[in-house]
């Protein structure tokens, strides 16, 4: 997620902007940049890089102006470049933009400007605005912004200044969040608290389809259609930590709550870039999926969409052991990486040794520009944001959705199964309204030393992600397994101490699993259920149970997996462990 901050006033704006981007380095970034109107004229400086690094190239340009908006970039389109860093400008560089979201259909608006004359000067879906304000530009910036978001589709929020109006900015929110800061002679815009809070606590988160005018002596809100909007202010509590992690205690839960918007996200991200997939999963003889720790158990759905939608049949290997093995690779196969971080050392040594033998790689990622996404011949990026929790939580969500469309895109109907997962928002949403109930599961098994996840077909990658979840933040002894594999041994383990979470959505295993659940029941063994919502029978012989939202079959990991999260979360927060930086663990594993 990109950051944003705007400031219009009495001081000078440069202090403002920087200092406002530095509180919003935790959100992760590769660029930065800043646009002050200064004696009539839009002055943009950027750089690659941290902000440090914008800073030292401002040294010795006293930058001076009232007015400004500055930018940190978390590169969705067109890699990390100072030519694809934000602030973005129109031709003549007399409006300046910076964007956080997904212009969608930037691709059709770029071939449109381009027919009208317009050169743009980066691969960005941003700089798309910049040109449009500046066309619709007839002497109002909100006018001209206003039609201009007409134009848009996707989730965004940005901000824009001209030299023709200095002191005034015109900020956007569809999608991507966009608070305003009131001041006294002086207002603030920004995509995160965190920037402005030193100035102001009296803040207006803005809601999706509000267009706002930010002058120094006061703001208005607008609806799309220009109709005035009154919204009250609210006043922020929070200290600038817990304001970084959005008032929540940690990272990780403040992740695992943004996964409405990750989903959507990378949705809108996927169908963006749909026109630039020139790969059919049909014309490989087979497909071998390589990666690590959660990323593998995306990897196991995705198998199961993959072998169902495109009749490929596809083999998951952990990169680990993949490069040790023997496995027959050539041109006729398609290697699929799938890594959050993008840096993994075993699977991006493991892409390098199959390209050597002609395979064609599909990276999936989180980090664009990162090294397996250069290794690889195609890229599909998760639009989840950076992710600061160790634990992975909202980038495999994300990687399940990418999956899914992966495996679908080539169907005729697949604009009518894009429809259900665009639908699967508000499920997700109901499930974290869950919050509290989960807590008080969780918290009635923290003294427990074993557990034992279990699930069959698509809920068995997601039995062995709530596993490795508990184990990697809360230290306790957890482990994945196959239901159906249960009598083959594992089943000695159950007794009365041991937890057994089942995921048991209604889905064509349904029976199986249920009878799974007996089998423990019938040895004492301690049933904890994550099921479909209004599952009486699964209910009643659980001790501990959670509905998700009824859902067609295929999306049921998307939804079984964020009960699990929580239930790691807060047996760990309980135990008062680091649960953003777990012992032993890091976020990147940059070695073999
Ligand atoms: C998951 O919670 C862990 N942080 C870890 O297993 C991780 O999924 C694994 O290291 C792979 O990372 P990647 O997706 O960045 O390649």
């Amino acid at each position: 997620m990109c950051g944003i901050v705007g400031y219009t006033g009495k001081s000078e704006a440069i202090a403002v902007l920087l200092g406002g981007l530095e509180r919003l380095e935790y959100r992760g970034y590769d660029s930065a940049g800043i646009a002050i109107i200064e004696n009539g004229k839009v002055v943009v400086e950027k750089k690659v890089g941290k902000i440090r690094e914008l800073v030292r190239k401002l040294w010795g340009m006293p930058l001076k102006g009232t007015t400004g908006i500055g930018h940190t970039r978390w590169a969705t389109h067109g890699e990390p470049s100072e030519e694809n860093a934000h602030p973005h400008t129109d031709e003549k560089g007399e409006f300046a933009v910076v964007h956080n979201g997904i212009i969608e259909n930037y691709i059709e608006l770029r071939k449109e400007l381009e027919s009208k004359g317009i050169s743009l000067k980066s691969d960005t879906d941003t700089e798309v605005i910049a040109h449009l304000v500046a066309l619709n530009y007839k002497g109002d910036l909100l006018e001209a912004v206003l039609k201009t978001v007409k134009k848009l589709k996707g989730a965004f929020a940005f901000a824009v200044i001209t030299k023709h109006e200095p002191g005034r900015i015109v900020g956007v929110k569809e999608g991507s969040p966009l608070v305003i800061g009131i001041g006294e002679g002086e207002n603030f815009l920004a995509s995160d608290i965190p920037a402005i809070l030193p100035y102001t606590r009296k803040v207006i988160p803005l809601s999706d389809g509000e267009v706002v005018d930010v002058t120094p002596e006061g703001i208005n809100i607008y609806d799309f259609e220009g109709n005035p909007l009154t919204k009250d202010f609210m006043l922020v509590q929070w200290d600038i930590v817990s304001a970084e992690k959005g008032g929540f205690k940690h990272f990780m839960l403040k992740e695992i709550f943004e996964q409405p918007r990750s989903i959507s996200d990378t949705i809108s991200g996927f169908i963006s870039q749909e026109s630039e997939i020139f790969i059919n999963l049909k014309d490989y003889r087979r497909i071998i999926i390589i990666a690590c720790g959660t990323s593998y158990h995306a990897g196991l759905v995705g198998k199961i969409w993959i072998e169902k939608y495109a009749g490929v049949p596809v083999e998951v290997a952990y990169a680990s052991e993949f490069r040790s093995g023997h496995y027959p690779i050539d041109e006729n196969d398609l290697v699929i990486a799938i890594s959050q971080s993008g840096e993994t050392a075993d699977t991006k040594f493991a892409i390098q040794g199959v390209k050597e033998k002609g395979a064609s790689v599909l990276s999936i990622v989180n980090v664009l520009g990162s090294s397996i996404a250069r290794e690889s011949d195609f890229t599909l990026y998760t639009h989840a944001g950076p992710e600061i929790g160790v634990a992975a939580t909202k980038t495999f969500t994300a990687q399940l959705v990418a999956l899914y469309m992966l495996a679908v895109y080539g169907l005729e109907e697949k604009e009518e199964l894009y429809e259900r997962l665009i639908n699967i928002r508000p499920k997700v949403e109901s499930i974290l309204e869950k919050a509290k109930e989960i807590e008080d599961i969780a918290l009635k098994y923290v003294e427990s030393k074993n557990f034992l996840y279990l699930g069959r077909y698509l809920s068995y990658p997601i039995a062995l992600e709530g596993a490795l979840k508990l184990k990697e933040i809360s230290y306790i002894h957890a482990e994945g397994y196959p239901a159906g594999e249960m009598k083959h041994g594992p089943i000695a383990l159950i007794d009365s101490k041991m937890p057994v979470v089942f995921v048991a959505p209604k889905d064509k295993v349904y029976d199986k699993i249920l009878a799974n659940v007996e089998e423990v029941l019938a040895r004492k063994g301690i049933v904890i259920s994550v099921g479909t919502e209004g599952d009486k029978v699964l209910k009643e012989k659980s001790r501990d149970f959670i509905g998700v939202p009824e859902i067609e079959e295929d999306l049921t990991p998307i939804l079984t997996t964020i009960p699990l999260q929580l239930i790691a979360y807060y047996i760990a927060n309980k135990l008062g462990l680091d649960v953003d930086q777990p012992r032993n663990l890091a976020k990147t594993v940059t070695v073999e």
